[in-house]
């Protein structure tokens, strides 16, 4: 199943062809390499450092951040069931567009928030790619209630996808660490491309908006939530639609992120697992406002409405 994906992989910087050697991946028109070692690929042209170092730094930043939140999270002992790094979803009375009911115990909310993402979305025998992946949970899940033909998993991480490749050993998901910005795959290789609270981070959201584009077939949906400043939906919306993106759907969901963040609170996998495993000795800052626990400035600018948790479907015509 794998096959397929590997000869679509492209120079993430000039999508040009690669040739592969025993431990890295070159590009054959701008000399750009990709390395390959026992715990992942990474489809990081380090150039960018010198190319766009302020841009680089942020993304440094994450980086650094989610390799602590591993570490914590396997020295805890719970790293085996935090598969998901989101805020959740808890239905309450409004609209709802999930067709499936998550079965599951363990990170009831994260796995809630992808199915009312997905919505009416079809999945099944379709190509999809996660972007910002994080700890493979959307992934796994995507695979277990809807049986697509193959999915990618991408982040900037090298430990998230190294975590990712570990626990889905034999799954037939292709996990790679590489940057949003710069996607390193051919033009229109998938028909579903997932995003679940991580555009955030991107320093260039129309450079992400331009690839999430190009790489998506004609007819394929973009699955996108991102917890933003209410003054700036208007905007995201329109980089989306110059991009050549079609709004299909575009709802407030801060109302259920919040009540799942009350819930976080009193619970210890997923991102709430954080809150009782990460902080002390780490360079997180606030970690209670990093997962926005009643009471953190985010959480309380949610409830205000000066941020938005949103929940969008994009179609590209
Ligand atoms: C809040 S976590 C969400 C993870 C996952 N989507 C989930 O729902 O569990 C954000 C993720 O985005 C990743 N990320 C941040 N900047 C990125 C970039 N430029 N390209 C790809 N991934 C990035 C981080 O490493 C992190 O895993």
């Amino acid at each position: 199943m794998r096959q397929h994906l590997h000869a679509r992989l492209v120079c993430s910087s000039c999508k040009g062809e690669l040739v592969q050697s025993e431990a890295s991946l070159q590009c054959c028109n701008c000399d750009a390499v990709y390395t390959i070692n026992d715990r992942y690929v990474s489809m990081l042209d380090l150039r960018e450092q010198a190319g766009h170092p302020s841009d680089w730094d942020r993304k440094e930043a994450e980086i650094r951040d989610y390799s602590e939140i591993s570490n914590s999270l396997t020295l805890s002992g719970i790293g085996r069931f935090a598969t998901f790094l989101n805020y959740g979803y808890v239905p309450h009375g409004s609209e709802q567009h999930a067709v499936i009911e998550p079965a599951d115990a363990w990170n009831r909310n994260s796995i809630k928030l992808l199915l009312e993402t997905v919505g009416k979305t079809a999945i099944r025998e379709r190509e999809v790619i996660d972007i910002g992946c994080g700890r493979g949970g959307n992934i796994a899940a995507l695979s277990k209630y809807f049986k697509p033909l193959s999915i990618v998993g991408l982040d900037i991480c090298p430990a998230n996808i190294a975590y990712c490749n570990a626990k889905s050993r034999g799954s037939g998901a292709l996990y790679l660490v590489g940057d949003a910005e710069n996607i390193p795959f051919a033009d229109e290789s998938f028909d579903v491309v997932l995003n679940i609270e991580s555009a955030h981070a991107y320093p260039n959201r129309s450079r992400f908006y331009e690839e999430v584009y190009r790489i998506m077939r004609a007819g394929g949906v973009f699955l996108y939530t991102e917890l933003m400043p209410g003054d700036q939906v208007a905007q995201n919306v329109r980089l989306l639609e110059e991009a050549g993106l079609s709004v299909i759907r575009n709802q407030d969901v801060t109302a259920n992120v919040l009540l799942s963040c009350d819930e976080n609170a009193k619970q210890r996998t997923g991102a709430q697992g954080i809150a009782g495993n990460v902080g002390a000795g780490t360079n997180i800052g606030d970690i209670n406002d990093f997962i926005a626990l009643p009471g953190s400035k985010k959480y309380e600018e949610m409830k205000a409405g000066t941020r938005q948790y949103r929940m969008m479907n994009l179609v590209k015509r």
